[in-house]
């Protein structure tokens, strides 16, 4: 699988890792397993998945700090086949997420941005920007960002935002947005702003939706995806059947497969069988990044998941 130039613009952390029986409640403290210290951050998980998993031509725009997490994140994204040229070095720590893992495979997760405070885009950025098929940004970095990489597209190109963690958007960042991915609470959280607004549904949340963004993708988890676009009936996509070991970064790997099928073909409905494919492999293994599969198995297991619908 190859084709198709992917930009993703957005966090790297170091993920500091701990299974544990339960999640603590406020002012509890309970006893965990070993920490694990694990290559994540949305964006680079994103920027992983894109290139390994998705075959894209993949650039990772991003800040590090002048530390030794941003040795093992590098590793990481190199490994992948991801380009880092642009990625910049910056006077702040890299960021880090403390992140629990209960046994059925559910995350908390706490980010210390550091150095994702600091992404932006230079004249290098905006270059690589320029040249991509899709750009794929997320919320763990400044907003302003997020809005110079939507800005610095070349036309036909498309600007895709995971809008998580839930953040409320500008009114010029919603103009940019052609592919909106949300879970069904970054959706809720969309829709309702301070006042819920009733809708329910994962079909009513993208209709909503639908009224700012011409194209929304709801994530389902093991319930699989919904594609919406105006004028069109939503389809749901089913997942794959698989047993959860770890979530966290599945969604990741979801938005970084669904870009790099787009780059290659707009074609939605396909795109989002391919992400979810990919989605489901990786809540099968431990990790965010180290969980990314190979686009081998992705589309074996697409294409099984075509044949059964
Ligand atoms: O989506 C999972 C990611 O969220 C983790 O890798 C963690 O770093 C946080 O950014």
């Amino acid at each position: 699988m190859s084709g198709g130039r992917v930009v993703v613009v957005g966090s790297a952390n170091v993920d500091l890792v701990v299974d544990v029986p339960r999640h603590p409640a406020g002012g509890e403290t309970i006893l965990g397993g070993d920490l694990r210290r694990t290559p994540g951050g949305k964006g680079a998980n994103q920027a992983v998945a894109a290139a390994q998993a998705g075959g894209a031509d993949t650039t990772f725009v991003g800040a590090l700090g002048r530390d030794e997490s941003a040795g093992l994140l590098l590793a990481s994204l190199d490994g992948a086949g991801v380009r880092t040229d642009v990625v910049e070095r910056v006077d702040a720590p890299s960021g880090t997420a403390l992140i629990t893992v209960s046994p059925d495979g559910e995350n908390t997760i706490v980010v210390a941005p550091g150095a994702n405070s600091r992404v932006r885009v230079g004249p290098a950025q905006a270059d690589r920007i320029a040249a991509a098929d899709v750009v794929l940004a997320q919320l763990e970095i400044p907003l302003d960002t997020v809005l110079a990489a939507a800005r610095a597209r070349r036309e036909g190109a498309l600007f895709v935002l995971n809008a998580a963690p839930s953040r409320d958007l500008p009114d010029e960042l919603w103009e940019q947005l052609d592919v909106l991915v949300v879970n069904e609470h970054e959706a809720a959280d969309l829709v309702d702003g301070p006042e819920p607004s009733g809708a329910a549904t994962p079909e009513a949340l993208a209709a909503a939706l639908l009224e700012r963004v011409p194209v929304v993708v709801v994530t389902l988890g093991a319930e699989g995806s919904l594609v919406a676009e105006r004028d069109v009936p939503p389809v749901r996509v089913p997942a794959a059947r698989v047993t959860a070991v770890d979530t966290t970064g599945a969604g990741d790997t979801y938005c970084g497969v669904l870009a790099a099928a787009l780059a290659r073909s707009r074609e939605l409905s396909g795109a989002a069988r391919l992400a979810g494919a990919a989605g489901a492999l990786a809540v099968t293994r431990v990790g965010a990044q180290d969980a990314v599969p190979d686009a081998d198995a992705v589309a074996v297991l697409a294409e099984e998941l075509k044949e059964a619908s």
